[in-house]
């Protein structure tokens, strides 16, 4: 089977697409890797990011990898907080800080319209491959569900009546951008 190292130190992400790729990639996270350390996400853009996360690992080990790089893109924000979404409300934020942030600043906003969108670059033999997952919805004036991390409480998919919070991890990985992002890359590696 093919083995990728997945440079993040995100547990939740390792979670989700080692399911997604369960049964035709070998999903190795930093830790099981043996590599420690802050990855670099210092670019502008969510490619530019994935990029320097991916190539931060293929330096260190020459081994086949890939990093992912995910904005949430708000309409009424102008597409903030965008490559920002980590660290909207400041560092170190939590992801409560930044979902109250996102609330407050659209307090009395009718237009609720968001998505989310992830890159994914692979390096394999030294190559760069990008894949991009994206998903339309709205923002929610209030938590719902206590799945999965990040914005998911808030976030609720278009033709769903549920946030990303309240459902289950294969069907939040049936239809999200980081789902639709593996599901390229997949495409693309069974096709080897
Ligand atoms: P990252 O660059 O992929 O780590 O994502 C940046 C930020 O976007 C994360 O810190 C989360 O706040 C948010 N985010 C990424 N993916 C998701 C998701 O699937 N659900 C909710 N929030 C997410």
């Amino acid at each position: 089977m093919k083995r990728l190292i997945f440079a993040t130190n995100n547990k939740h992400k390792v979670q989700e697409v080692r399911a997604a790729l369960q049964g035709h990639v070998e999903v190795v996270s930093l830790s099981e890797a043996g590599l420690e350390g802050e990855i670099p996400e210092t670019a502008n853009t969510l490619q530019g990011n994935a990029l320097q996360k991916a190539q931060w690992v293929w330096e260190r080990t020459h081994t086949d990898c890939f990093a992912d790089d995910t904005g949430l893109e708000v309409d009424a924000l102008g597409g903030a907080p965008g490559v920002y979404s980590a660290r909207y409300a400041g560092e170190h934020c939590s992801f409560n800080d930044n979902i109250n942030k996102l609330l407050h600043a659209l307090e009395g906003t009718s237009n609720r319209k968001a998505d989310f969108r992830t890159v994914i670059c692979l390096i394999e033999n030294g190559e760069q491959h990008y894949f991009e997952g994206r998903v339309d919805g709205q923002i929610l004036t209030e938590r719902h569900g206590t799945e999965g991390f990040g914005y998911d409480p808030v976030f609720m998919p278009d033709r769903f009546a549920v946030s990303f919070a309240e459902m289950p991890l294969d069907v939040k990985n049936s239809i999200s951008h980081r789902g639709l992002a593996v599901a390229k890359l997949k495409e693309y590696l069974e096709a080897q």
